[in-house]
């Protein structure tokens, strides 16, 4: 088998670890998470990799260097997932690392390997459970979100066998680190329209996720006359649409509600409560912040006009991050050597664990193509030989930072 083939085979056999069966749904600190930790665990070993668990649960495989003054140099990806989701989003950086790290010789400077356990957010609505902790950047606060079973972040961790106490420890602050270097699906078509296989990073999109609860009153739908009613689900559903004709009107900005529940979900009754999601993407921060102010506001107002209350909660906030000009330089370099051409650049419009690296160390990220762009969907599909290029462009980097 070869590196690109055993790479795509081990993100499938990953893909039936689920929390729902028939589909891929992996969330923080699941039986499914600790099972794909196992998994990967075992492919980490037979790489030559110490495995070990941290507190909030990221798997950590570690390849010491022959000089402990030389640093250390993180690579990896999350191995969490949205709800009914694609085989490479996440492990596909993890499980190239691992190839890439299977094939090398001892390099100067430690590795280390993270599969990180909370980059989607499916089940707290925020993100970076994993990488905030490393970066340590997480705010406490976190720990007492509650999931929709009114499960929070802390209970969560500990039923894992994390340990909330000892997360401060988890971090790598002041550590000599090279940096952070990460490789994900593209999850767009733009590699594939450029024919190119792998892409290098140029920037990550800013991004702020809320969610809404709009309170109203439930009652009988056949009694209550319509200029009476108090309808959750009139004002969610009013404000939705302003949150589309934002998207529109506003050049390279994305606007997304991607969870809308109304409760108690009855035919016969009206809505008294809708929970709600709201999700927004731009290069610029001052447009995403714009963006998200007018639609707190239009939130206020599609609510007030019902006699609906409005409780807004921003659980993510990042700006826009660049990433590091010597560790992207050194990637384009690899990426020219092996294909005889100069690497695409192009801005990730989703987020990554790269954004909460940042805070801790220069970052780096390389695109694989992905068939027909489609990504947060079942048919993920990334060809054998484009994930054998990112392996081959990872171990190169590798050979160049230890000759560096
Ligand atoms: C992660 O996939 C995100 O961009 O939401
Ligand atoms: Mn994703
Ligand atoms: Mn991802």
């Amino acid at each position: 088998m070869t590196a690109g083939e055993q790479v795509v085979a081990r993100c499938r056999a990953l893909a039936e670890v689920s929390e729902e069966r028939g589909r891929l749904t992996r969330p923080f600190a699941t039986a499914a998470m600790a099972r794909a930790n196992a998994k990967v665990g075992t492919w980490m070993r037979a790489a030559g990799l110490a495995v070990s668990v941290d507190a909030m649960g990221n798997l950590v495989g570690r390849r010491p260097g022959t000089d402990p003054a030389a640093g250390t140099l993180l690579l990896g990806s999350h191995l969490d997932s949205v709800r009914d989701a694609g085989a490479f989003d996440g492990p596909l950086g993890v499980l190239v690392a691992v190839e890439a790290l299977a094939r090398l010789g001892p390099l100067p400077f430690g590795v280390d390997v993270y599969g990180f356990a909370d980059e989607e957010g499916l089940r707290y609505g925020t993100a970076y459970l994993g990488s905030r902790t490393v970066a340590g950047t997480l705010d406490p606060a976190v720990l007492m979100l509650a999931d929709d079973d009114d499960v929070t972040v802390a209970e969560a961790l500990r039923a894992f066998g994390g340990d909330p106490a000892a997360l401060p420890a988890a971090a790598r602050t002041g550590e000599r680190l090279l940096g952070y270097v990460e490789v994900h699906m593209e999850q767009g078509p733009v590699l594939e329209r450029e024919g190119a296989a792998v892409g290098v990073v140029s920037a990550i999109a800013g991004a702020t996720r809320a969610e809404l609860r709009f309170q109203g009153q439930p009652g009988h739908a056949g009694t209550v006359p319509m200029e009476a009613r108090r309808d959750a689900a009139c004002a969610a559903a009013a404000w939705v649409l302003e949150v589309e004709a934002a998207g529109r009107a506003t050049p390279g900005l994305l606007a997304t509600v991607g969870r809308l529940t109304a409760h108690p979900g009855a035919t016969n009754v009206i809505p008294g409560r809708v929970l709600a999601s709201l999700d927004v993407r731009h290069a610029v921060d001052a447009d995403r912040l714009g963006t998200v102010a007018t639609l707190h506001a239009a939130a206020g107002a599609a609510a007030a006009a019902r006699d609906v209350s409005l409780d807004w909660q921003v659980v993510l906030d990042n700006p826009a991050v660049a990433v590091d000009p010597g560790l992207t330089a050194l990637l384009d370099a690899c990426v020219h050597d092996r294909t005889g051409a100069p690497a695409p650049h192009l801005p990730s419009g989703a987020g990554h664990d790269a954004v909460a690296l940042s805070a801790l160390c220069p970052v780096a990220m390389l695109f694989v193509r992905c068939a027909g762009g489609l990504s947060h969907h079942p048919a993920e599909d990334v060809a054998a030989g484009d994930a054998a290029l990112a392996v081959d462009v990872l171990a190169a980097l590798l050979g160049r930072l230890a000759a560096a």
